[in-house]
């Protein structure tokens, strides 16, 4: 199939800066043709010239995974400025979980654009956010009253939650796990676990913040009431129970590997958590919204935490994040106490609304579930032939291979070498893990089969080559 790209040509040279010549915008969304194909080397020679315009206009401290410039996106697409038509399998790091501009998310944006674009819902309010608010008390786990309040970005969402935490259990420790992730803001990086590239140099960290091993079945052999054991034990002996206001952790880690822990570590956590009055908050910004097959990943384990973080897979693209939490604890702190000029802001929740509503149109939980099926399946056929691939891990449309040498440690220069190589075909793939050795696939649940098939043989000549 023929594409005729119509989109904008940001041409630098001979135009003044921040001019832009452009034609039409080539539109996003599903009706993009749903097909892999390159005509130029990647990247082609617009995305060079505006990574060019990067290098002397943007902070070179903002990296980009793959100089590829984005045209438009949908279904399992992405469209770059010199017309290539590459294959999503990275969903913008999980976000776009609903498919990129899905069209009733776009729809929604653009009527709520026209209606109006913000108030500041501490100074003049709107039912969109109350709405949200209702659904996800709602959506999440356990049947208890809860409480929301919306906030732009998941590390905003995790510092939200622990302030609540702290103010409500008048403890100042924080517990976080071996291998979290939780954002680069200053607590928050305090929480991450990886020094480079989230933490080097930019200390002194947020003080008050341990950390506990985590459960990592492939690597610690551990059962899950095992890991949690020695996890309560480091807790008990390093920090003691009652100077702990919260325990945070993801339920299945996300830059830190995608680890899964062993069955029966997060009950044992939260009945701990529970039993010692800690607030356990369950960092679910990256799992959240049917990615792993449930609406939240806490759900597969059957816990209920206190408190979740949730953002990614919450707006379409549209950036928004929520702390959703028991009301006793939601409510603990002063009125004014939390807040921002632009959290839970109208576009972003009406995009979220509509991102809610496309989940339930679209049987997405069945969707995920299927995309998960098909991962696993081509991925344990890798497996079977090569000894590299250590582990496969993940739920639903977030899973992950490990890839490990023949003595069994950690393959950093494989896994960039796979990724580069996948890259160069037109597959958009993401690392991940401490040690850089974990190849992430986070499809959009709108990616066909036929794409995604596509997509992981990519992968498979990429592991052939390499
Ligand atoms: C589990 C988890 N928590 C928090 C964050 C931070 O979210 P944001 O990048 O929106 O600040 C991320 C981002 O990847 C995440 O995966």
């Amino acid at each position: 199939m023929s594409l005729t790209l119509t989109h904008a040509a940001h041409s630098h040279a001979g135009t003044p800066a921040g001019t832009v010549t452009a034609a039409a915008p080539l539109k996003g969304g599903p009706t993009l043709p749903q097909e892999r194909r390159l005509v130029t080397s990647i990247p082609g020679p617009k995305s060079v010239e505006l990574m060019q315009r990067k290098h002397d206009a943007v902070s070179s401290s903002v990296g980009t995974m793959m100089p590829v410039y984005t045209a438009a996106a949908g279904g399992g697409v992405l469209i770059d400025v010199d017309g290539n038509s590459l294959i999503d399998l990275g969903s913008g790091i999980a976000v776009t979980t609903v498919g990129n501009a899905d069209p009733h998310v776009a729809a929604a944006v653009m009527a709520q654009v026209q209606s109006f674009t913000h108030t500041c819902f501490m100074v003049t309010p709107y039912d969109n956010y109350v709405t949200l608010a209702e659904k996800l008390n709602a959506l999440t786990p356990g049947d208890h009253a809860k409480k929301t309040a919306l906030f732009n970005s998941g590390a905003e969402a995790v510092e939200n939650a622990i302030k609540v935490a702290r103010y409500y259990t008048g403890r100042r420790a924080v517990v976080a796990f071996d291998h979290g992730y939780h954002g680069r803001t200053n607590l928050t990086m305090a929480l991450t676990s990886k020094a480079m590239p989230y933490k080097s140099g930019f200390g002194p960290f947020a003080p008050d913040v341990y950390r506990a091993p985590m459960s990592y079945p492939y690597r610690d052999g551990l059962s899950g009431e095992e890991a949690a054991k020695r996890a309560i034990h480091t807790i008990e002996k390093q920090i003691g129970a009652d100077r702990t206001a919260a325990i945070i952790i993801e339920p299945i880690q996300g830059e830190g590997g995608f680890v899964v822990p062993a069955p029966g570590f997060l009950p044992a956590l939260q009945r701990w958590a529970n039993a010692n009055g800690v607030v356990f908050i369950a960092d679910e910004v990256q799992t959240g919204f049917v990615r792993t097959g449930q609406m939240f990943a806490s759900e597969h384990e059957g816990i209920v935490p206190d408190m979740m973080t949730l953002a990614k897979g919450i707006a379409g693209g549209l950036p928004l994040a929520a702390v959703v939490g028991k009301a006793e604890i939601m409510d603990a702190p002063h009125t004014g106490g939390l807040g921002g000029t632009y959290g839970g802001n109208p576009i972003s929740t009406a995009a979220a609304l509509a991102t809610l509503e496309s989940y339930e149109a679209n049987d997405s939980l069945t969707r995920a579930t299927e995309i998960g099926a098909i991962l696993l399946e081509v991925l344990s056929g890798l497996q079977a032939n090569d000894a590299r691939i250590g582990d496969i891990r993940g739920r639903g449309a977030m899973m992950a291979i490990e890839l490990v040498t023949a003595e069994g440690a950690p393959d950093a220069a494989l896994t960039g070498a796979v990724a580069k190589f996948c890259h160069n075909a037109g597959v958009i793939v993401l690392t991940c893990g401490t040690d850089g050795n974990v190849f992430r696939l986070l499809p959009p649940l709108s990616i066909s089969d036929e794409l995604l098939r596509e997509g992981l043989g990519v992968l498979a000549e990429a592991l052939a080559a390499n």
